[in-house]
């Protein structure tokens, strides 16, 4: 029938709406080296089996090798009859080699070979994201590192907190990617487990080995249970958390950075090289670059709950519903190509002003500071803390800013305070008090850089 892989017990043929529904070839072609690399380790294990001969074996691997370089100079011609990519490949490899191809799927099924694919697919692509990240990360040390003696509010509540290093705002955010690298290579092994040798469901009945299939592939560990092996989309849906959490880190970044950029904040310009500017009022510059990348996290965790829900009610194995993977895959290391690289352009681009960042500090962000005042004289912090807020409420009462109170002003409150009071307002003194491992001193700072860099340049 139609030349179908598995047409032997069909007599009618498959309605056209039927055949571009089921057929997953515009998107698992990209698949195509996995799938043939595959193959040729597979062809590999039926040879020592006795399965096919030596020579059979090489002009497999051969005609696979044509395959290969056909998909790479662009000319493998897609067939109509090719409803994915592994049916594609084998009908090329007959075409090539003769009937002989037709020994390469003995003992295999597309079930177990899908899902071999797209794990070596994934592991490589992975790969290619660690490497965006790491390039992340640098541009963030670096500026870190350059920017080390900014100073600008920190928030709470986007209220102003306390004063806080520009530093420690961009370290934040590299210490999430830290973690995110982590997590990364920690599914990565999970990822590369190999399911070839599982056959449609029960195993493969020629005693493959497996051990063999796993090391030729350059895999971590070999599934132990045919049925989950076929059955198994962990590693997708991982791979979806993974890029979901990635991206709402991403997103709460980029979210900070549209805040900045803005004419009440100016605290940062963006680089001409990732804005965007209106069509019709020609003074805007828009953050366009930044507004994707948290606007893009919704469908990175829309491929993430929508994959979820295709797999929830799937009985035991494999069901066509699994095909649905792969676009949730795809589109999701696309879409993080993007962001990624975006992100870490915007970053080395950006010119920070630090004037507004430090105009923006107000004596109120140093309240806590006179607490901490009244705690070096002797004070309980809980008293010292009340004492501090009443003087807020004097100045707030006479219309004045915080350290403009009066010496005078200041004891009618409470009479701990001091001459020496006048030291309090100062925003650098401020921050480096904050010098216990992770605050936002200079020598913690530097601390936090320096770790993170040597983590880089072993990475
Ligand atoms: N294109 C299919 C997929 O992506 C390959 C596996 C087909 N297996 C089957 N039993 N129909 O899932």
């Amino acid at each position: 029938e139609g030349g179908k892989l598995w047409g032997g017990r069909f007599t009618g043929a498959t309605d056209p709406v039927m055949e571009a529904f089921n057929a997953s070839i515009g998107y698992d072609k990209r698949m195509w080296k996995a799938d043939i690399e595959g193959s040729q380790a597979y062809v590999k294990s039926l040879q020592k089996v006795g399965i096919v001969t030596a020579e059979e074996c090489q002009t497999i691997i051969q005609g696979l090798d044509k395959v290969k370089e056909e998909w790479m100079n662009g000319c493998f011609e897609i067939k109509p009859q090719d409803e994915d990519i592994h049916t594609a490949n084998e009908r090329r490899l007959k075409e090539l080699v003769g009937v002989v191809g037709g020994k390469l799927h003995t003992g295999r099924s597309r079930n177990d070979q899908v899902a071999t694919d797209m794990r070596l697919w994934l592991g490589d692509a992975v790969l290619s994201l660690r490497g965006h990240l790491v390039s992340l990360l640098s541009v963030m040390c670096r500026r870190a590192e350059a920017e080390l003696d900014v100073l600008m509010p920190g928030y709470t509540h986007l209220q102003r907190a306390q004063p806080i290093r520009w530093s420690h705002w961009l370290m934040s955010y590299a210490w999430m990617v830290h973690r995110d690298v982590q997590r990364l290579d920690q599914l990565r092994e999970r990822v590369l487990t190999l399911p070839l040798g599982s056959g449609a469901l029960a195993g493969n009945p020629f005693n493959v080995d497996r051990q063999f299939l796993r090391q030729e592939l350059g895999m971590s560990s070999v599934s132990q249970n045919s049925l989950d092996a076929v059955s198994d989309r962990d590693f997708v849906v991982e791979f979806l958390f993974w890029a979901s959490l990635l991206s709402i880190h991403l997103s709460r970044w980029a979210e900070d950075l549209v805040l900045y950029s803005t004419k009440e904040f100016a605290f940062i310009t963006l680089s001409d090289a990732y804005s965007t500017g209106s069509s019709l009022m020609p003074q805007k510059k828009n953050s366009d670059s930044l507004e994707l990348i948290r606007g893009k996290s919704g469908r990175i965790y829309g491929n993430c709950c929508g994959f979820m829900m295709s797999l929830k009610g799937i009985p035991s194995t494999y069901n066509k519903d699994l095909q649905e993977d792969k676009e949730a895959m795809f589109d999701t290391y696309d879409t993080l190509m993007g962001v990624l690289q975006v992100a870490t352009g915007v970053l080395s681009t950006l010119k920070i002003d630090r004037k507004a960042m430090e105009e923006a500090l107000s004596p109120d962000m140093l309240a806590t500071d006179l607490a901490y005042y009244l705690v070096k004289k002797g004070k309980p912090f809980r008293d010292a803390h009340s004492i501090a807020g009443e003087c807020v409420a004097l100045a707030e009462k006479k219309g004045c800013i915080l350290s403009d109170l009066s010496l005078e002003d200041m004891k009618t409150v409470n009479n701990l305070f001091e001459e020496d009071v006048a030291s309090v307002w100062n925003y650098s003194h401020s921050v480096d008090q904050y010098s216990a491992e992770g605050g936002t001193a200079a020598s913690s700072v530097k601390e936090q850089i320096s770790a993170l860099s040597a983590w880089l340049a072993s990475n």
